[in-house]
Order: structure tokens, then C-alpha cells, then sequence
């Protein structure tokens, strides 16, 4: 079958854009596209070179393992070859690879894989002679790495002696390099606050600190190793399986995933990615998909390797958190307050399973720094259920005709002047509730569940009430009649008698709600409920001059600011008379707790999984006076970690601050500690 020139074009251009990007990821750290990207460039590569085998030559990025070594470091030949890993997408991928494993071996019955984390760090060799490192090395091309002795001897989980006895005389282990999440973030908040360069994420920040020259750096880098696998032995094998051999390595000093299990088959591969990926956020370092190999060793022996990898493991990757879109258009967007933040308008793309059209841009310095124009080609990522984020353009695809945003100087919506807040950061619209875009944003938060909770009073209907100026601030939702809301789009006579029976339930609150569904701005539910708490009476908060309000724990100057400007403006004033005219009423606020709670002043953070729903907790320690804070700091009284707790437990440690099981938390409560 001839090749058609169509395809062997396709196939040249492949292979120059791969080895480009393979330059840029392994020889500069300074990857162009996500990983997903690379993968499909390379899977389509592979796929044309299966279909016309007459193609595939020597030099073609299918053929070998990764790129030349940089200049400034000595080569270091790998006499056992640092191998790279075939990658499987589905679980059907999976299923294929078990099919070949047993056919190959002539088994009918389940064959045992461990599994591991695939680690997204950088390959490291360690060599060990007499018990003693003698060379650390990058994989390199795979059989010609460089050394980086120097910088590896800085790691700390990396034994420059080994412990204990029974180690062959030569040793070589390899494992992943990475940096831990939490060590991550303080690099790159040390580097904001410096004014240098931040890494894109750890995997960079964990490869630029190898390649060092200077390996004083590479000192002060929180790197970290896990071993996975095995070079050159001088005694043969360490035990008969891949999970006992890398086991023996712990007495040694050397670290091994704690996430290493054997499992069964092809369904015990399954089971254990599923719970990966649901562990995976808790983790405390980046992990890309798992790695399943065949656990017995005499197995791996017989089932050898194929160019590229081993043909006995797998890496089952997850769905990539990064991927790469059109920034289409950026929008402005009205917060409740008037805050005005441009949102990325993009080409839809399915990120981790989820199709995303749109992206936080947080502000117009965030713009400028990452350079954003719209028509570029942007890398989106989401994480978890983190909003998502771009995290840079790919500049090699800028478009000619890419145009520079510019703020606008008035609110798209009301036509207000735009002033700046504060640090001179945020725009903010000064048209207050005249602007329809934050009345609409004011009577949602008002109208939320965890503010008045209006049941059936749901976002498109505020948008509703809003267009059609039937609402013009919070209070005029109580004098609506059950006619005109039957009137409404998609309302009827039923729906119109549950939201007036909403509104009249919703009357009956406590004082933290209501203050918090004012909507004052830094007031959120904590500081509203350390308000209620602390003065019991909304006359003496209205009331409060500056210095009475910064007596609450939570409240500093500026908040204190905000509350007595709030309740100054004769417009707010009026729209509160007409609240409390309407009826809204609450219950007296238990005094007593909060005084005499263990846990009143104290800030308290909340991680891992704990047995009750987060809010649950959250509220009843706010409720004894504590603040419950989102992240660690040296501030932290307590944090009271759950099962699979990650990064925040370990910033925990690293500040040395009080860390609880939720039985403490209990005891605490109760007094006994
Ligand atoms: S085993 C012969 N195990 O993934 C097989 N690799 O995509 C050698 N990696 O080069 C690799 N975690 O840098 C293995 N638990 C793990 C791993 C792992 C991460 C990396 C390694 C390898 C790359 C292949």
C-alpha cells in the first residue's frame, strides 16, 4: 500500500513539532503546550506510523525516550536503560494491556499488578556502592542522562548513606523527584513577594531546581523522592515480586509510595484508579494517574520490553487537568459590591471530564502579567472543583490579529464611573444600587440559603423581578402580591403561593442571617455572627462607632469602616426600616457560649474528611465564638484534620500548630484539654 503524500507530510510535521516540544519540556523546563496536547501529537504520530510501518525510521520521537542533555552537567551512561511507560486513557485501555500481559504469559486466571501513583515529578537515578550514593542522574535520553549528584545529595529523603544491612554492594534505585504542594506554594508566595519569576506548577518547579548548577539552590528547594523501580543489581534480585523488592528498600532510608498495593486483575486495577482519583486532591504532591505493573518479577523477565517501555506496566492516566482553548472574548462581569472582574470567554473544552466555557481572570493585573489577548490560545486548568483558571497564553500560537484588552473606564451595565479600590487593584462600580447589575447580585445574596433563605426565590427569577423593576432593593420582596408573581415567565398560581409562603417563613431568623444578608461588605457569615454574638442586638450594631466594632474578634479597621459607612447611607437606613417594618424578627441571641466557650477567639481550620459535612462543624464552632479559617497560618489555634488530610495538615506540622482528630476536637469542646 503506497503512503499518500498527504500523510507522510503530516507525519514530518509531527515529528519536527514533537522533538520542538520535547526540547522545550525536558531540555529548557519550559513545557509550550499541556501534556494533553503532547500526547495527542504523539498518539497521532504513533497511529500513522502503526498504519504505514514503512514510515517509521530511527530518529522519530516514537522510537526513543526523550531529548539530549543539557550542556554544564556531566553525562552519565545508564547501563540498565531509564525506561519510559506505555499510557492507557480508558479503562478499556487497561483491559487491552491485561488481555496482552496474559496472552503473552499463557495465563487464563487474574494476574497480580502493583499499583502506585504515577508521581508527576522528574526520573532520578540513584546509584549506591558499599552502602554509599556515588551518583544521582537525570533519565536524559533514557541511556545517557546527566549527572546531578551534587544536587540529589541536598534532597532530604535522599540517604547519602543507607541504613540498616543486607544491601547489595551495587545499588540502583530509580524514583521520582517532585515537590511537595505545600513547599510548592511557599516557593512561589517567596518568589511573588520577591518580585521573581513564579513556576507554573511543581513539576517545573521540582525539575528547574535539579538542573541547578549551583546546587546551594537546589538546597533550598523543597524536593522529595519516592522510589519505583530498579537499575543495575549486583546480586540479582531483592525478592520475587516488584512489591517486596521495592519494600526492602524502606529499612534502607529510602522512601516508597505508602499508596503501593497489590491487587487482583483487571478489576482490582479499576477499583484502585477509581480511588486514586478520589483521593488525589488530598494528596500533598501532583499525581498524573496511576502505574500498574506486573507484580512478579520471573513475569517481568518473560514479558520483556518493546522500544519505548516496559511491556509489563501501564500508566492509566487521569483526564488532564490542563488543556488548551481559544480566549474568545473577555467580559465584565458586576459583583454584588460593584467589584468588576473580567471573565475569559472561551472555546468550549472539556477539562477533567468537564466542559468549560468560561474562567476567572481575577482582574486587569493579571492581564497584563500574563500577557492575555483575546484570540490567544490559552492553557485552562481545573482542579478539583476549583474554579477554572488560565494559566498562561502559549505564545508560539499567538494570532496576528490577537487584540490587548482594556478595562473600561465605565460599568458596562449602569454606565457609572469605575473607581479603585483600596491597593488601586479592583475596579469597583460607583453606582451602587442603581446599578441593576449589583441590585441583582444584592437581592440573590439576600435571598440565598445561607442568608434568608427564601425558598423558590432562585437566580433567574431575581433576574426577573429585577428587568422588570419590580424589585429595586430587598425590601421591596415583601410587598409582593401573589398575582403579579403568578404573572411572571415561568411562574403560575402554585409557584406564586410557595414563594409567598417563602417570604412570610423567611421573616423569622436569627441576627447573624440578617446582618449577613444586608450584605455589608466584609461581613461574611463568620464576622456576622461574631457581630451578634458579641453585641446581641442589632440597635447596638447599627449604632457602633469604630472602635466599639474592632472590639469583635475578626473585626479590624477596615471592616469597622465598612459597617458604620453602610449603615450611614440614608438609603440603607431606609431599606432596613422597611425590613423590620415587614416583620422580620428574631430570636434572642444566646449570650452565655461564647464567653465561656473553649473555643471563642480561637481560629480553627477544617481539612481531610471528617465524619459530619464541613458546614455542619463549621457552624457549631462559630457558634461557640471560633473563627474558622480556609488556610494554615501562624494565627491558627487549632486545625483538625480528617482522614486523607493533605497539604493543610502538613503546613500544620511545618508551623508546629495544635493538630486535633475530630475525638480531640470533642474533648476539646468538652472541656478536657
Ligand atoms: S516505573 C520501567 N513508576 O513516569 C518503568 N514510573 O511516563 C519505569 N513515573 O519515566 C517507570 N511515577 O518518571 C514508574 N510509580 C511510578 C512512576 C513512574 C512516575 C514516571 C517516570 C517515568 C514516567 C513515564
Amino acid at each position: 500500500m503506497s503512503v499518500p503524500a498527504r500523510v507522510r507530510k503530516r507525519v514530518e510535521w509531527l515529528r519536527r513539532e514533537i522533538d520542538r516540544h520535547n526540547y522545550q519540556y525536558y531540555v529548557l523546563d519550559d513545557p509550550l503546550i499541556p501534556d494533553s496536547e503532547y500526547d495527542r501529537l504523539m498518539r497521532e504520530l504513533q497511529q500513522l506510523e502503526q498504519r504505514y510501518p514503512e514510515l517509521i525510521v530511527p530518529e522519530s520521537p516514537t522510537q526513543r525516550v526523550g531529548a539530549e542533555p543539557l550542556e554544564g552537567f556531566e553525562e552519565v551512561v545508564h547501563r540498565i536503560p531509564m525506561l519510559s511507560l506505555e499510557n492507557a486513557f480508558s479503562d478499556e485501555e487497561v483491559a487491552e494491556f491485561d488481555r496482552r500481559v496474559r496472552e503473552r504469559l499463557g495465563i487464563d486466571g487474574a494476574v497480580d499488578y502493583a499499583a502506585e501513583p504515577k508521581l508527576d515529578g522528574l526520573a532520578i537515578s540513584l546509584r549506591y556502592e558499599d552502602g554509599v550514593l556515588v551518583q544521582g542522574a537525570t533519565r536524559g535520553d533514557g541511556t545517557r542522562g546527566e549527572d546531578v549528584t551534587r544536587n540529589v545529595r541536598t534532597i532530604p529523603s535522599v540517604p547519602l548513606h543507607l541504613l540498616g544491612e543486607g544491601w547489595p554492594r551495587i545499588l540502583e534505585v530509580r524514583g521520582e523527584v517532585y515537590m511537595p504542594r505545600s513547599g510548592f506554594e511557599a516557593l512561589n508566595r517567596e518568589a511573588l513577594r520577591k518580585g521573581e519569576k513564579t513556576f507554573a506548577n511543581p513539576r517545573n518547579a521540582a525539575a528547574g531546581s535539579l538542573r541547578q548548577l549551583d546546587p546551594r539552590i537546589t538546597a533550598q528547594r523543597p524536593l522529595a523522592m519516592f522510589c519505583y523501580g530498579f537499575g543495575e543489581l549486583s546480586d540479582g534480585d531483592l525478592a520475587d515480586t516488584y512489591s517486596d523488592s521495592i519494600r526492602r528498600l524502606i529499612p534502607w532510608g529510602l522512601r516508597v509510595s505508602p499508596e503501593l498495593r497489590v491487587v487482583e486483575g483487571v478489576a482490582g486495577c479499576h477499583a484502585y484508579f477509581q480511588r486514586m482519583a478520589e483521593r488525589r486532591d488530598a494528596l500533598d504532591y501532583d499525581i498524573d494517574g496511576v502505574v500498574f505493573k506486573v507484580n512478579s518479577l520471573e513475569r517481568q523477565q518473560r514479558l520483556g520490553f518493546v522500544s519505548r517501555a516496559p511491556r509489563w506496566a501501564v500508566a492509566r492516566k487521569f483526564p488532564a487537568q490542563e488543556e488548551m482553548t481559544r480566549l474568545l472574548a473577555i467580559d465584565i462581569q458586576v459583583g454584588r459590591t460593584g467589584a468588576i472582574t473580567p471573565v475569559a470567554r472561551l472555546e468550549p473544552v472539556r477539562v477533567a471530564g468537564v466542559t468549560v466555557t468560561n474562567a476567572t481572570l481575577h482582574n486587569e493585573e493579571e492581564i497584563r502579567r500574563k500577557d492575555i489577548r483575546i484570540g490567544d490560545w490559552v492553557i485552562v486548568r481545573r482542579a478539583g472543583d476549583v474554579i477554572p483558571q488560565i494559566v498562561r497564553v502559549v505564545p508560539d500560537r499567538r494570532p496576528k490579529n490577537a487584540r490587548v484588552f482594556h478595562m473600561p473606564k465605565h460599568c458596562p451595565v449602569c454606565g457609572s464611573e469605575l473607581i479603585r479600590d483600596g491597593d488601586g487593584i479592583i475596579l469597583r462600580c460607583s453606582g451602587g444600587l442603581f446599578c441593576p447589575a449589583q441590585r441583582r447580585e444584592a437581592i440573590r445574596h439576600f435571598a440565598s440559603r445561607r442568608a434568608m433563605d427564601i425558598e423558590g426565590l432562585g437566580e433567574k427569577l431575581v433576574d426577573q423581578l429585577v428587568e422588570k423593576g419590580l424589585v429595586h432593593s430587598p425590601a421591596d420582596l415583601y410587598d409582593l402580591d401573589q398575582q403579579t408573581l403568578a404573572g411572571l415567565e415561568r411562574m403560575g398560581e402554585k409557584s406564586a403561593a410557595n414563594l409567598i409562603r417563602a417570604l412570610e417563613q423567611s421573616k423569622h431568623t436569627t441576627l447573624a442571617r440578617f446582618l449577613f444578608a444586608l450584605g455589608i461588605r466584609e461581613v461574611g457569615e463568620a464576622t456576622a455572627l461574631a457581630l451578634a454574638n458579641h453585641f446581641g442586638d442589632f440597635d447596638a450594631i447599627r449604632n457602633a462607632d469604630e472602635e466599639a466594632l474592632m472590639e469583635v474578634p475578626d473585626v479590624g479597621p477596615v471592616v469597622a469602616e465598612h459597617i458604620v459607612t453602610f449603615f450611614r447611607q440614608p438609603h440603607n437606613r431606609e431599606v432596613i426600616e422597611r425590613l423590620l417594618a415587614a416583620g422580620i424578627h428574631w430570636d434572642p441571641v444566646p449570650r452565655a457560649p461564647a464567653r465561656r466557650s473553649p473555643v471563642a477567639g480561637r481560629t480553627i481550620v477544617l481539612t481531610g474528611t471528617l465524619s459530619r459535612p464541613r458546614s455542619e462543624i463549621k457552624e457549631q464552632l462559630q457558634a461557640l465564638g471560633a473563627r474558622v479559617a480556609g488556610s494554615v497560618s501562624k494565627k491558627t489555634d487549632y486545625v483538625v484534620a480528617g482522614a486523607d488530610a493533605g497539604s493543610k495538615l502538613a503546613r500544620a506540622r511545618e508551623l508546629g500548630v495544635t493538630v486535633l482528630d475530630e475525638a480531640g476536637l470533642e474533648r476539646l469542646l468538652e472541656g478536657e484539654e
